[in-house]
């Protein structure tokens, strides 16, 4: 199978490196294309992909294209695209906003697939959401989600609802999480600790956190429950975080995000 992936940034360089790792690719390179000079003479020097310049070079002869531009790049690209590809060619996209009617139209083409990536792809420990149009094939769907994988864990939705959805949560989720740190950072130096052991603190406690809620069917309710007892320390957090509301206020920002995706692919129409 040849894969081509369109636009070698934060997102598309991720995924190839990921899925360079696939053995759907067996013995050949993945290719990549981009517009910027620099980024390709980079690439090119570590060797790892088949890097290109030129789409009319990898375009008409890829199996599945990827396309990893930013959103606002996307109209003036589909327009180069569009006289060199065929109905077979199956293309994946990792733009946030820009729907499958919309590159269906704009490239003259049926199978599409539309993903939600997440940042810590970049560390094996990526969600992919992805949905498709009705033409890919079951087939064709399985060797896609088992390329999603390479980057960390998939989830198949079945309307593009979903996907907006999911920008909301795991999208713009680890910003959440960060905004999280970054208080938790703040509260630690004002306590006094250096920025070391602020660290250590922060991460080790998210990091434990996580992996004592991966390793159980706990809830985080009940895990809070445990670890709070009447009048101690851990319940006057929480009570703080209740009398402001917290729980509320992170609800109201996931539905932000999800309603800012939602426009954006109204915007797209
Ligand atoms: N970053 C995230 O956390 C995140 C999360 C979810 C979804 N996404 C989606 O992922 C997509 C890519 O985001 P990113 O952060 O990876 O963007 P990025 O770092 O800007 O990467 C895009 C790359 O594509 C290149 N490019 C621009 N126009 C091109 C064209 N016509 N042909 C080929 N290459 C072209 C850009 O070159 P120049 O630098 O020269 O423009 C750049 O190297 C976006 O659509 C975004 O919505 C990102």
């Amino acid at each position: 199978m040849k894969l081509l992936v369109i636009g070698a940034g934060n997102m598309g360089l991720t995924y190839s490196e990921g899925m360079a790792k696939s053995p759907l690719l067996s013995s050949k390179k993945l290719k990549i294309y981009d517009t910027d000079p620099s980024k390709i003479a980079s690439l090119r020097e570590t060797g790892t992909f088949d890097v290109y310049e030129k789409l009319e070079d990898c375009l008409p002869t890829a199996d599945l294209v990827f396309v990893a531009v930013k959103p606002y790049h996307c109209d003036s690209l589909f327009e180069e695209m569009k006289p060199m590809i065929n109905d077979s060619q199956i293309f994946v996209s990792l733009m946030a906003g820009v729907t499958i009617g919309s590159i269906q139209d704009s490239l003259g083409v049926k199978k599409v697939v539309r993903t939600m990536p997440n940042l810590p792809a970049q560390v094996g420990k990526g969600v992919t959401s992805y949905t498709e149009s009705k033409e890919v094939s079951r087939i064709e769907l399985l060797m896609i989600r088992n390329l999603l994988d390479t980057t960390g864990a998939s989830i198949h939705v079945e309307t593009e609802k979903f996907i907006d959805a999911s920008t909301g949560i795991s999208g713009s989720g680890p910003a959440y999480v960060f905004y999280f740190m970054q208080s938790m950072l703040d509260a630690a130096k004002k306590m006094g600790f250096s920025d070391y052991d602020s660290k250590v603190l922060v991460s080790t406690t998210f990091e434990g956190a996580v992996e004592l809620f991966n390793r159980s069917d706990i809830s985080p309710q009940s895990w809070m429950d445990r670890v709070a007892s009447k009048g101690g320390t851990t319940r006057a957090a929480l009570d703080s975080m209740a009398d402001n509301n917290v729980n509320e206020l992170i609800k109201d920002a996931a539905y932000a995000a999800f309603d800012r995706a939602v426009e954006l692919g109204e915007a797209d129409k």
